[in-house]
């Protein structure tokens, strides 16, 4: 079990991403419509968010709408945008009294203007507090986080402001989403699926991967200390062996 040298507590994550995933088949099982399960799985958003300020996680990162859900009904999409925004009106008083700075991520080029402002507004609002760091992923994909820091990156060589050599992994992840904050050491995707479907794709290299059947809209703060349990238990060598990592344990 992975426990912090200092204190011999057991170590948390630094930094959680999670995929909510299972939003529809929660509410096909209760025969309502898929719009019920997303409104059910802002509640469990509420309860992990809750549940991961009263652990003092640092960051917490949520995908609320991938890249590729334009693909899905037009009336779900919608629903989708109108949900994310409600939520964040209803919600960004509250969070700014628990001292959460809020953040969102993603391509915001096909958001509405009125969309755009509520952003603003919560990101100005939150932007100076210390407490947990709660990101949301909105028309975010991993492809296009990448995407938009090659075509950074080859602008700036084109322009002579960069040279070729100057590329490199730690340069790569300066131009990235995220840059000033640490990757997810724990990854959760909810709904029995075990995909990260271009979610943070060069963030996620290193992460331990949790996946559990639970439905989204039934995750809560029992599903989450399963997951911290989990990350507790898993060693993380990043490349190294066990007794490299012991090595550095013990002049710690
Ligand atoms: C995946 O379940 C879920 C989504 C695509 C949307 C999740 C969004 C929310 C819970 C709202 C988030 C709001 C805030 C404020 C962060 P699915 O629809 O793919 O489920 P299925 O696989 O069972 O069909």
């Amino acid at each position: 079990m992975q426990r912090s040298s200092k204190e011999n507590s057991v170590v948390l994550p630094r930094h959680i991403a999670i995929i909510m995933d299972g939003n529809g088949r929660w509410a096909k099982q209760r025969f309502l419509p898929r719009t019920a399960g997303h409104k059910a799985g802002v509640e469990a958003v509420r309860r992990v968010v809750k549940a991961c300020v009263e652990k003092k996680i640092e960051i917490i990162t949520l995908w609320a709408f991938g890249s590729e859900n334009w693909k899905r009904p037009k009336q779900e999409v919608n629903y989708l945008m109108e949900l994310f925004m409600a939520s964040l009106s209803q919600e960004i008083k509250k969070l700014h009294k628990q001292n959460v700075q809020v953040r969102i991520i993603g391509d915001r080029s096909q958001l509405t203007e009125n969309m755009l402002q509520h952003i603003a507004q919560a990101e100005k609002l939150t932007a100076e507090n210390t407490g947990l760091k709660f990101v949301v992923a909105f028309n975010y994909g991993g492809y296009w986080d990448i995407t938009t820091a090659c075509k950074q990156i080859a602008s700036e060589v084109q322009r002579g402001v960069l040279t070729v050599d100057a590329v490199t992994p730690e340069l790569i992840r300066q131009r990235l989403t995220l840059k000033d904050l640490p990757d997810p050491d724990l990854f959760i995707r909810s709904s029995g699926e075990q995909r990260l479907s271009n979610f943070m794709l060069w963030h996620l290299a290193y992460s331990e991967l949790y996946f559990t059947d639970v439905l989204w809209p039934d995750f809560g703060e029992a599903e989450l200390d399963k997951a911290l349990a989990f990350f507790a238990s898993r060693e993380r060598r990043f490349g190294c062996i066990s007794e490299q990592l012991e090595e550095v344990e013990q002049h710690a």
